[in-house]
């Protein structure tokens, strides 16, 4: 359990670093500043949640050791030029990853065991959805420009990118236990069905609303869910 908890920390700092540096590349592309903004609203909401993550693991017996992170590695294809990495990023970040985060949470929230894991489970909520609006607002101000086509077929590479190896692979019985819930942790299988319930609900109809032909990543998915 407190591993789970160490491993979110570390994801809740990796994003704190990567909107910092979105906010200072959307600056430096002149995009208009209420995106800017939400950038840097992002990163500091995400140092938050780093720190509720580090008192939870405590509670649950693991100290987390508080180094600075090394910024994390650049998701986007090294060919794209600088706007579309920056839109590469902000649909893998905030469109998909903050879309699944918002699912998750929402799954956790109401069988949380306790009021203080459920107060950090709804303020981490509230903000994720923020986080998924920025990208978003990103597309639609890209989408203007006609410069949203070329995530099409990339999307497979954006999501394997973006789920754990073993997410489609059977588990550690361990792995699969409902009583995990009250803990704030999800049984595998169930954070593969709302991983395939966010795709399908929210991201794809997002993307193709934003002028993206998610062909490519329905493909994708299909395969990865079909057995063997
Ligand atoms: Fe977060
Ligand atoms: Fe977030």
């Amino acid at each position: 359990m407190a591993s789970a908890w160490g491993f979110r920390f570390k994801v809740e700092r990796e994003a704190e670093v990567r909107f910092e540096t979105l906010a200072a590349r959307l600056e430096a592309l002149d995009e208009p500043p209420h995106l800017v903004e939400l950038a840097r609203r992002a990163a500091a909401d995400e140092r938050r949640h780093a720190m509720h993550c580090a008192r939870l693991a405590a509670e649950f017996g693991l100290s987390i050791p508080s180094e600075a992170l090394p910024p994390p590695p650049p998701v986007a294809p090294a060919s794209l030029d600088e706007e579309d990495a920056v839109t590469y990023e902000l649909a893998a970040a905030c469109c998909v990853t903050e879309s699944v985060s918002v699912a998750v949470l929402t799954r956790l929230l109401p069988a949380a065991r306790d009021a203080s894991l459920r107060a950090v489970l709804r303020e981490l909520a509230e903000d994720e959805v923020l986080h998924a609006r920025l990208g978003w607002a990103h597309l639609t101000v890209a989408a203007a420009r006609g410069r949203t086509g070329f995530l099409g077929p990339l999307l497979p590479a954006m999501l394997r990118g973006s789920v754990d190896d073993d997410l489609f692979q059977p588990v550690d019985p361990t792995r699969e236990d409902e009583a995990l819930l009250a803990l704030g942790v999800l049984p595998h299988s169930v954070k593969r069905d709302l991983f395939v319930q966010a795709l399908e609900e929210v991201v794809f109809p997002g993307l193709e609303g934003s002028g993206v032909d998610t062909a490519a990543g329905r493909q994708w998915l299909a395969t990865v869910r079909s057995p063997g």
